[in-house]
């Protein structure tokens, strides 16, 4: 099956949008979260509209409906990234699913004398909480370094840094570079060291298929919002005997079998994880999403981004004063093109790009210690997907000429 982009277009009602100058818009800033398809807002819509109910707790119609959306949801996706929904916890993104890692795993097996290893190209999402961790038990936390001739990570000192390692932290697909990490070595390397490995796939999972049982990391942090699903939800992906060691982390309602004066016990498995009124719709709204992205072959669809990326990479580079960060002409890369001009200031240039339709990111990508290894504050990145014609791309980048020419 090739892909039919504009069946695919059709899907999503906001690429029809002008801007209100009037431009056409060209949405590039898929990295840092994707549009919708119809049917996602549909689910959405619908449970709201016909069966609005909290889950999990009442005996009447609606309840029950709510509940067996919840849970049809959950096998769903659990199924779509090729695991047990046992082994799926909800969070509201990949940022609450490394918090968790470090609040109910960590916290509870790591103290002094106990190794992290990080590296350079994580988000924030993936440092900060380890940082804190450090803080509050001793841990050491080392970061691996990029090579800045290739944005790639430097797996010598990888391999040396995990040699004691507890625990390994690495992003699956870095939200700055577009690159793509060696992750199979970096399993193998961590589970050799005797460490376990938390995979950040908040980038990764929009891009392939992410198949949890079969890849071997012991957590799996993904983000439903990058990849047609809703904001505010995404997963923890827990392997059984690393769920064993969690201990509870937010606690309240729904976590519990029995609350007295005197105590409480919990639940078992990934029920004893999330507390409070469950994310219903955005779990509805998920699943109708990865239903969505399930009629495609995922490796088409990387072929197809990566088709727009790298001939975006390629003809920016002739354009004068414009410097790439990363390699987005290479054949693992998952489109994203970070760039900044030497004399237009990245937020000038931003904001020229809009005027003409062009959504991109600009900023440190929440990245600052990748942006310090680059010698950069911020850069601009165009980040493509699944709908993104190569007649948008040329569009953008016949653009981007006339804004060089024009204002630097
Ligand atoms: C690599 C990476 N990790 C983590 C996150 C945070 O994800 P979320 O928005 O789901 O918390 C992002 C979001 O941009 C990301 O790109």
């Amino acid at each position: 099956m090739t892909l039919d982009i504009e069946a695919i277009r059709a899907d999503f009602p906001i690429l029809e949008r002008r801007l209100p100058n009037g431009k056409q818009l060209v949405y590039f800033d898929n990295a840092a979260t994707s549009q919708k398809p119809q049917c996602v807002i549909d689910a959405m819509t619908h449970f709201y509209e016909a069966y609005n109910s909290n889950a999990h707790r009442s005996n009447h119609t609606l309840a029950d409906e709510a509940t067996t959306a919840l849970e049809n949801a959950r096998d769903r996706i659990a199924s779509y990234f090729g695991t047990s929904p046992d082994q799926l916890i909800y969070t509201s993104g990949a940022t609450e699913a490394i918090n968790l890692v470090a609040y109910a795993w960590a916290r509870e097996n790591l103290g002094d004398g106990d190794v992290i290893v990080l590296t350079e190209m994580e988000h924030h999402a993936d440092i900060v909480p380890w940082q804190q961790l450090s803080i509050e038990k001793g841990v050491e936390v080392r970061y691996v370094p990029i090579d800045i001739e290739s944005f790639t990570l430097d797996m010598n000192a990888l391999e040396v840094a995990v040699a004691d390692a507890s625990l390994v932290c690495v992003v699956h697909t870095s939200n700055v570079l577009g690159v793509r990490n060696p992750i199979e070595n970096i399993i193998e390397m961590s589970h050799a060291a005797g460490a376990r490995i938390l995979l950040d796939c908040a980038q990764g999972a929009p891009h392939e298929r992410i198949d949890f049982d079969s890849m071997g990391a012991d957590f799996v942090a993904i983000s439903a919002h990058k990849m047609a699903g809703p904001t505010g939800i995404g997963c923890l992906l827990v392997k059984p005997d690393a769920m064993e060691q969690m201990s509870p982390f937010m606690t309240g309602g729904l976590v519990i079998k029995t609350v007295s004066t005197e105590g409480t016990t919990f639940q078992e498995g990934h029920a004893m994880f999330e507390t409070g009124t469950p994310r219903i719709a955005e779990a509805i709204g998920w699943g109708a999403a990865v239903e969505w992205l399930d009629q495609f072959d995922m490796m088409e669809v990387h072929e197809h981004i990566n088709e727009i990326a790298s001939w975006t990479a390629m003809q920016m580079r002739e354009i004068p004063g414009i410097s790439i960060y990363g390699e987005p002409e290479r054949e693992d890369s998952s489109g994203a093109v970070s760039f900044l001009h030497e004399s237009i200031q990245s937020q000038d240039l931003a904001l020229l790009l809009d005027e003409g339709g062009f959504a991109v990111r600009t900023g440190h990508h929440c990245a600052q210690p990748l942006m310090d290894a680059l010698g950069v504050p911020s850069t601009n990145r165009a980040s493509f997907w699944i709908y993104n014609t190569m007649a948008e791309a040329e569009a953008f980048v016949a653009y981007l000429l006339y804004v060089v020419e024009r204002f630097s």
